[in-house]
């Protein structure tokens, strides 16, 4: 007999998300220096569905390479954990590479999986993905990362084991410092033995970086400025888009690409929700996102500060990306 499917998102009880956005939007953009809106806010309905196309691109082998080493080790990755194993996944996106993880685990055990996102359209596009699993139950989160992963630690039960997964280098979106401090943090909420998943993109040549989040058909760019049509959107703002432009350059002191927007003339705009005018030089950016390159050493230095020991590593030949499984001690 197969064992019961189920599927069920579990949403946030937050007070005025919109005021939320809001109130970042207005902060971000009303910095002194560099003007910056946080990446979270990239992923709505339209920018998950982006994000999904982003994935499938020739010029970005991320996904592809994650994706390739999640199938050819999920089973070495799994016996590296002990039997009873609840899953919690970071930001799951679409969940499509998880399969493979959660396949190695059904064939063993009953699974219970937690994907935990801030954006729904993910978490339904998890539940098309993975919900055709054998022994899978699968109770999603609409909750940051933190706040999700606490709600999941706490249903576990005695002698159950969390593995948490934090894939496709979204760790890359922190800054080092940053990445360090929210390590460690999951460390807290796991207990000694428990198990964190983590892809993290290498470092690699910078042309073939730039081109990963730049590419010729302006998907990117499309994903990037689908943050100014969701303030237009949710936020009553009059951005006009076609007057802003997707930038991505390498930082060499942070060893990370960044996303901006850069203003193609003086402008300024109103985000009526936000009680917000903001005056644009011509040429001047906003700062939309991260993702910082590691090196191999770096990662179990990272293991190393925030609690956990990096007990394997596998590297994809294809594109620089590592899969590092870390055990919390
Ligand atoms: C770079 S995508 C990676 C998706 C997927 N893990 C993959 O490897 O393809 C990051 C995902 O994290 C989600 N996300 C971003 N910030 C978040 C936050 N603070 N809390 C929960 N989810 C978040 C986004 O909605 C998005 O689906």
């Amino acid at each position: 007999m197969k064992a019961k499917r189920h599927f069920m998102v579990t949403q946030a009880i937050t007070a005025g998300p919109v005021l939320e956005f809001a109130a970042d939007v207005r902060m971000g953009l009303t910095k002194s220096g560099q003007k910056e809106l946080p990446s979270k806010y990239l992923y709505d309905d339209v920018g998950s569905s982006l994000f999904e196309v982003i994935s499938v691109l020739p010029e970005y082998g991320l996904t592809r390479a994650d994706e390739r080493l999640l199938r050819r080790h999920a089973s070495d990755i799994v016996e590296r954990m002990p039997s009873q194993v609840v899953v919690a996944e970071l930001g799951s996106g679409s969940g499509k590479k998880t399969r493979y993880i959660l396949e190695a685990l059904c064939r063993r055990q009953h699974t219970s999986y937690h994907p935990i996102e801030i954006s729904p359209t993910a978490l339904a596009m998890c539940q098309r993905e993975l919900g055709d699993i054998d022994s899978i139950s699968i109770v999603g989160f609409e909750r940051e990362y933190l706040d999700g992963l606490l709600e999941v630690a706490a249903r576990r039960k005695p002698g159950q084991q969390l593995l948490v997964l934090f894939l496709g280098s979204t760790i890359g979106n922190f800054d080092r410092a940053a990445g360090t401090e929210f390590i460690r943090e999951v460390r807290h909420i796991l207990h000694a033995g428990d198990g964190l998943l983590m892809g993290t993109d290498l470092e690699k040549p910078i042309p073939q970086l730039l081109d990963a989040y730049d590419d010729p058909l302006g998907v990117t760019a499309a994903f990037n400025l689908n943050l100014l049509a969701r303030i237009n959107r949710e936020l009553d703002g009059d951005f006009d888009l076609k007057a802003f432009e997707h930038v991505a350059l390498f930082n060499e002191e942070a060893r990370s690409v960044e996303m901006h927007l850069r203003s193609l003339r003086e402008q300024s705009v109103h985000v009526g929700t936000a009680g917000l005018t903001v005056a644009f030089a011509e040429g001047e950016t906003v700062w939309t996102e991260s993702s910082h390159k590691y090196s191999r050493q770096e990662v179990f230095e990272l293991a190393e500060k925030s609690g956990f020991r990096c007990d394997a590593q596998w590297l994809d030949r294809e594109w620089a990306f590592a899969e590092n499984l870390l055990i919390a001690e």
